[in-house]
């Protein structure tokens, strides 16, 4: 199936090309400099202290449990509309995800008033996601953390590059450095992609030092120091993973976040052409308008009216060349979910609206302002 409008794009060039050309050419494939190149330049762009790169978003969410310690019989908030990752490194490390519906199908990040119905003593860490890039209430999210005593790990994959606030500010506050550990994915449909990848980021030292043992099998040195005749020899001192990022993937970093700043624009311009094509159009709604928070435009959601059926507004899309996808089916409703904790149909009502009902459209910043009609164009008939 060729697709007139895909989903997502990759804007790859010859830049990329020869970096990963050189990365073959010097023979040094798995975890060397262009890696801590890529770590470092990361680490300038989000204004942190610490940015271990890993091999994906998961592995980098994974880390991020095990660093903060939560095991057997600890709770940990998560949003339902999410992707399954979010929850399933809870269950890696032993742990009980409990879930949180969304606000209203107009925001469909994380409810604060169900959080807070959802804390109990036994809640250690919430894992915070930007759902498509449009950042949470990050403000009052704090407030509920401290007075609760728990943890904040930002699952940053749909928020690359995000500023808290805009305009003249002294120190600008970016996503994934706003919690306790900050999570990023470079899995190939976001916004800085490069294939499989991810990046744990943090201001706390002693997190950042026992997530780099963790990621590479708990080992006192690296290949690469080894390599180096910098050290000889190795002790293994936490029962760790092998989580590091290739160099090929850090090669792809580090121009990808180059184009970063640029692409995200592009994004918010691609998504304002949508919104002045299907404002006032019925059969379904816009999700986050005006929005009171910053975002990556990581995806360009809609949710169609109850009465509009779903299954074949995608396959009348489809007949014209469109891709479109679905974010989210809500985590507890997946068969393992059910099955392992006996979640019921209606026990997060407005995750369970907006699973039933999403529809995520094309967008990516190769798009052309005719591709966007041509979609809106084509939704407008698909609903009637
Ligand atoms: C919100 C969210 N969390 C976690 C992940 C997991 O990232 P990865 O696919 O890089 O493991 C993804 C993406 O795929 C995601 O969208």
């Amino acid at each position: 199936m060729k697709w007139k409008v895909t989903l997502s794009d990759l804007d790859f060039d010859w830049k990329e090309q020869e970096k990963v050309l050189s990365v073959i050419r010097r023979k040094w494939l798995t975890m060397g400099d262009l890696v801590l190149k890529f770590e470092k330049m990361f680490a300038r762009f989000l204004g942190v202290r610490n940015a271990i790169a890993t091999s994906s978003g998961t592995t980098a969410l994974h880390l991020a449990m095990r660093a903060l310690d939560i095991g057997k019989g600890d709770a940990v908030l998560v949003p339902a509309i999410s992707f399954v990752a979010s929850a399933n490194v809870v269950l890696y490390v032993g742990g009980t995800p409990v879930f949180v519906d969304s606000t209203s199908p107009s925001d469909f990040n994380l409810s604060i008033e169900d959080l807070e119905k959802k804390i109990t003593s036994k809640s250690k860490a919430i894992i915070l996601v930007h759902y498509g890039g449009y950042l949470a209430d990050f403000d009052r999210i704090k407030i509920l953390a401290k007075k609760y005593n728990l943890k904040i790990v930002e699952d940053s994959a749909h928020s690359i590059g995000v500023k808290l606030s805009e305009g003249f500010i002294e120190k600008e506050v970016m996503a994934g450095t706003l919690g306790d550990i900050g999570c990023f994915s470079f899995y190939s449909n976001k916004n800085l992609a490069c294939g499989e990848g991810g990046m744990v980021v943090t201001n706390d030292d002693n997190l950042a030092e026992k997530i780099r043992l963790l990621r590479s099998h708990g080992m006192t040195s690296s290949t690469l120091q080894r390599h180096k005749a910098k050290k000889y020899t190795y002790d293994v001192v936490e029962l760790g993973y092998n989580y590091k990022m290739t160099e090929m993937a850090g090669a792809l970093g580090i121009e990808q976040l180059k184009k970063l700043k640029r692409n995200n624009l592009r994004r918010k311009t691609l998504t304002k052409i949508y919104i002045k094509n299907l404002s006032r159009i019925p059969g379904f709604s816009i999700p986050f308008l005006n929005y009171p928070r910053n975002s990556s435009y990581h995806i360009f959601p809609v949710l169609l009216d109850e009465k509009v059926n779903r299954e074949n507004v995608i396959k009348k899309l489809k007949a014209k060349k469109i891709q479109t996808s679905i974010h989210y089916p809500p985590i507890h409703r997946f068969s393992y979910y059910q099955k392992r904790f006996g979640f019921k149909s209606g026990f997060l009502p407005i995750a369970e609206y907006i699973g039933k009902h999403e529809l995520t459209l094309p967008l990516h910043p190769l798009l052309k302002k005719k591709d966007v009609e041509y979609v809106c164009e084509e939704l407008k008939k698909a609903i009637i």
